[in-house]
């Protein structure tokens, strides 16, 4: 009886797949470590399009797409991609990231996004192609 099957084979796989499941970025690797949980694209997807208290969401300012460039609301002025496969300067800057989620997230929300939020919301951003 010949078998495929080799157990090395298994573990050359995993090594070879385990790079691509951990997260590519420090900063939404740091969220992860805050919370006891997971973050999903879907559940980012839906914040984005969120329509807080004051008629805003994040696409309104950031497009429906986090690929395209935006435009501010209320003041017109051009914003770059948030997507870092359109910008790859994004989530870059840990101050930067949470400087701009604290002031947007208040614009839209009303109020402070949570910790898994963000996660949720980068992890959105970050797989957009
Ligand atoms: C009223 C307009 C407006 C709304 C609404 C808005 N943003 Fe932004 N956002 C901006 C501007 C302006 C910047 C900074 C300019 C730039 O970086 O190009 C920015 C930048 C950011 C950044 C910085 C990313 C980085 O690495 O540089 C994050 C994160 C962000 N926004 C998240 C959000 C989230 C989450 C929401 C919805 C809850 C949201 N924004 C809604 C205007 C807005």
């Amino acid at each position: 009886m010949i078998s495929t099957f080799r157990p090395t084979h298994l573990l050359a796989c995993l090594a070879l797949s385990t790079p691509m499941l951990a997260s590519a970025n420090p900063i939404l690797d740091g969220y992860k470590a805050e919370i006891k949980g997971s973050f999903t694209a879907a559940a980012g997807e839906k914040l984005y399009k969120t329509v807080g208290p004051n008629q805003l969401s994040c696409a309104s300012c950031h497009t429906d797409s986090p690929k395209n460039a935006g435009k501010h609301a209320k003041t017109n002025k051009a914003i770059d991609p948030l997507a870092p496969s359109a910008n790859p300067k994004r989530f870059t800057d840990a101050a930067q990231v949470e400087k701009w989620f604290k002031r947007n997230c208040n614009d839209a929300l009303g109020r402070a996004c949570t910790t898994q939020e963000k996660g949720d919301f980068m992890t959105y951003v970050l797989s957009v192609k």
